[in-house]
C-alpha cells in the first residue's frame, strides 16, 4: 500500500517509519504527556502502543500518523484516525486522537492536525461521525474537542479506568458528518 502523506500549512501527517520511534518515545513518553494516559509506557507497553499503530495502518488504510513539523522535520508526536476498541466503550466508530510533546503544545499544531484528521475521515473514509475519547481531568484534550466542533456525548460516556484511574471514567465528544458539513460551508 502507497504510505499515506497529507501536508497541512505547518505540519505533515504520514505513515510512520522505524527511525521515528526513538524521537517520538524521547518527545511523548514523559510524565507531563502522559499524565492522563496512564502514566510513562514501560517496554512492553511500548512496544504494545507500536503493534497497535502499525496494525491500523494496516488494517484500516489509517491510524494515529505521526506528525512531522515542516519547517524542521522534527517529530511532534502523533495525531490522526482510529477505531473505537476500549474496554467497554463503543467499537468500531472512527475516533480521531492526538498525542504531543509538551514543547509543541500551545500553538495550534494539534487542532491544525486534528482539523486535517477529521476531513480524511469525511472524505476519504466515508466516516458516518467520528469519536473522540478522554478524562473529566484532561481539560487540554476536551478543550480541543470543543474547538473542533465536536457534541459532547454523556450518554456514551463509560467506565475505565485506564487513563483516569482515580475517577474511572472515559468520556465521549462525537462529531457528525452533518455537523461538520455545515462548519465547512
Ligand atoms: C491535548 C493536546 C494535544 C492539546 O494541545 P494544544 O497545543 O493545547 O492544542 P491546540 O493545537 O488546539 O492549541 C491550542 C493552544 O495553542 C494556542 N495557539 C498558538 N498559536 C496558534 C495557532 N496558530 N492556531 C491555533 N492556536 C494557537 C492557542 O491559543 C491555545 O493556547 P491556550 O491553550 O494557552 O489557550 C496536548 O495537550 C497533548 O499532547 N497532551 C498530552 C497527550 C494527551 O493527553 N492526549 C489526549 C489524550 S485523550
Amino acid at each position: 500500500m502507497a504510505e499515506f502523506r497529507l501536508e497541512t500549512e505547518r505540519l505533515v501527517l504520514r505513515d510512520w517509519r522505524e527511525a521515528d520511534w526513538p524521537p517520538f518515545l524521547a518527545g511523548t513518553n514523559t510524565p507531563a504527556v502522559m499524565q492522563w494516559l496512564g502514566g510513562v509506557l514501560d517496554e512492553g507497553r511500548q512496544q504494545w502502543l507500536r503493534d497497535r499503530l502499525e496494525g491500523y495502518a494496516r488494517d484500516y488504510g489509517h491510524t494515529f500518523w505521526i506528525v512531522e513539523r515542516k519547517e524542521d522535520g522534527a517529530v511532534l508526536g502523533f495525531c490522526g484516525l482510529k477505531r473505537s476498541n476500549q474496554p467497554g466503550g463503543p467499537q468500531g466508530d472512527f475516533e480521531v486522537g492526538w498525542r504531543l510533546r509538551e514543547d509543541a503544545w500551545g500553538k495550534g499544531y494539534a487542532r491544525e492536525a486534528a482539523e486535517a484528521s477529521l476531513e480524511q475521515a469525511f472524505t476519504r473514509f466515508g466516516a458516518p461521525h467520528v469519536l473522540a475519547l478522554t478524562v473529566t481531568r484532561n481539560a487540554p484534550s476536551w478543550g480541543l474537542m470543543v474547538r473542533l466542533g465536536m457534541e459532547r456525548r454523556p450518554d456514551l460516556d463509560f467506565d475505565n479506568s485506564e487513563f483516569d484511574p482515580e475517577e474511572g471514567r472515559i468520556i465521549v465528544y462525537r462529531l457528525e458528518r452533518a455537523a461538520w458539513e455545515k462548519m465547512r460551508v
